[in-house]
């Protein structure tokens, strides 16, 4: 089995805030992340795929074709995006770091040409990231955000 990662990146921003909550739950969970106009992160994605190379291209999966499934079905959506308002499958979760990557996950799993889809790894900052390996995992969806 082979392991092959695409690289992209974009910009956004996010408030951390949980509407079942109070205002002082919050800023107690959340911090400086629950300022209420939002702040902004560059976020990295890695997305890997595993396979075995083809017998006639010798990819695993094309990368180029990889490239171009996240930048339109997600980059696209939330490169210079508020998460909180601007996303549709977005809306209603609150946009920590974990629920993007389960998100990035649902939308990609089904869509890959060839391997099958291994990790998301999606940082935040440069010293702060997440992996996700596809477990079965729920998120909650609020209905009034
Ligand atoms: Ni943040």
């Amino acid at each position: 089995m082979l392991y092959v990662t695409k690289r992209v990146e974009f910009s956004a921003a996010h408030r951390l805030y949980n509407p079942e909550l109070s205002d002082e739950q919050n800023e107690a969970i959340f911090d400086k992340c629950n300022n209420f106009y939002g702040h902004g992160h560059n976020y990295i994605l890695e997305v890997t795929v595993a396979g075995v190379p083809d017998i006639t291209t010798g990819y695993v999966i094309d990368l180029k074709r990889l490239k171009k499934l996240l930048m339109d079905e997600i980059i696209i959506k939330v490169d210079h995006k508020h998460l909180n308002f601007d996303v549709d499958f977005l809306k209603g979760i609150i946009p920590t770091v974990e629920n993007l990557a389960i998100v990035f996950w649902r939308i990609l799993e089904d869509k890959l040409p060839s391997g099958k889809l291994y990790k998301i790894k999606l940082f935040e900052t440069e010293n702060s990231f997440i992996e996700y390996f596809g477990e079965e995992t729920e998120i909650k969806t609020f209905s009034n955000k």
